[in-house]
């Protein structure tokens, strides 16, 4: 029997690659998942991608009692990876308190868990949003970080604090934070990606989606930035790379080789790549164009920002291999096998 591993928010977009990740790698998952942004069928495709099916528990981790009876009946857990959290950045304007709420109780309550099951080993999905617009770039994990544009950005600089604090008043749990850049991209198998649920906010599935002709045309928020072709620039990153990443970090943690109790790293490619840009890559990956318009900047987009990827490449010894072209045609792939397009 492999090492055992919760993953919460295991059936979610980066989840669920994840748990792929670790399975091929003889790791045994166990995910929490209250299915409130995904759906039970993921469970199924990633048994369809690996052969195993992971054990599956479906709940709210908010839920305290279920919780700890969770922990109760498996006690042979060695390391969590908590994805399960709200993402809507335009949302969490709207929800403050919901989005406080869910992504930061639910952290609390993991780490009380941890120190109360004795289980040590903690890897947490940040985001580059802690940098806001930053001073230089490319960005390093050195990089001050800025006021977060939004109460979803302010929940993943908070639960950083938190981890930092929690560290070092309890020495039984080390974790690593990785701070995400822009994830996009399907599992090359096209039976995982991303489900938005309605409008989609991001730009990928944005593309894919008008692609694919369920949106008209797709609005470019933006082509007067201080950019070389006037639209924002980012750093996308392929969503199994990513999920490589957690693998990665997950045996740091087991094999003890963190150098701090507290760690964060930021996963991206290190290149920046322009909202026009992805469009091109996307229609010469896919040789299917994309209806789009330029409209005015959306309220709160930062001009640019992309990854310094050192650490992640010399400490962590990971790197991003997907290229950019690769990954558009496996965001198509998905598009397009659910929804019956030939
Ligand atoms: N964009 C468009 N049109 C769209 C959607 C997006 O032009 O329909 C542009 C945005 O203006 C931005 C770029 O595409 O320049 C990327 O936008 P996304 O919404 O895909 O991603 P963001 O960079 O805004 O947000 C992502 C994650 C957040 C995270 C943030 C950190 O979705 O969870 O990065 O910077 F907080």
């Amino acid at each position: 029997m492999g090492r055992q591993v919760l993953v919460t928010g295991g059936t979610g977009y980066i989840g669920s690659h994840t748990v792929v990740e670790l399975q091929s790698k003889g790791f045994e998952v166990i995910i929490i998942d209250d299915l409130s942004n995904s759906s039970a069928e993921v469970v199924d495709q990633i048994e369809k991608i690996t052969g195993i099916r992971p054990l599956f528990e479906q709940f709210n981790l908010l839920d305290a009692k279920r919780l700890n009876t969770f922990f109760q009946k498996y006690n042979h857990i060695e390391a969590i990876i908590h994805f399960a959290a709200f993402k809507a950045v335009g949302e969490s304007v709207n929800k403050p308190l919901a989005y406080y709420q869910n992504n930061l109780i639910s952290l609390m309550y993991i780490l009380e868990c941890m120190s109360r099951y004795k289980i040590s080993n903690l890897v947490f999905s940040s985001s580059c949003t802690v940098y806001g617009q930053p001073d230089q770039l490319p960005v390093t994990e050195q990089t001050p970080k800025k006021e977060a544009e939004s109460p979803y950005g302010n929940t993943k600089a908070i639960s950083e604090e938190i981890l930092n604090d929690v560290v070092k008043a309890t020495p039984e749990i080390t974790a690593i934070a990785l701070r995400y850049f822009n994830p996009i991209g399907a599992h090359p198998s096209s039976l995982i990606g991303e489900l938005p649920q309605g409008v989609p906010n991001n730009l990928v599935p944005f593309i894919t989606q008008t692609a694919a002709g369920i949106r008209p045309q797709l609005s470019i928020f933006g082509d007067d930035y201080q950019t070389p072709d006037g639209s924002c620039i980012r750093d996308y990153i392929n969503v199994v790379d990513l999920a490589k990443a957690h693998v990665v970090a997950i045996n740091r943690l087991l094999d003890n080789k963190t150098k701090s109790r507290y760690e964060f790293f930021n996963i991206g490619t290190g290149k920046g790549a322009s909202v026009l840009e992805v469009v091109k890559t996307f229609e010469k990956a896919t040789g299917v164009k994309v209806n789009y318009t330029i409209v005015a900047r959306r309220p709160g987009d930062i001009e640019q920002i992309y990854a310094d990827t050192t650490n992640a490449n010399k400490i962590l010894g990971w790197k991003a291999e997907v290229s950019l072209h690769d990954t558009l045609l496996s965001a198509w792939n998905w598009e397009k096998k659910i929804r019956n397009i030939n």
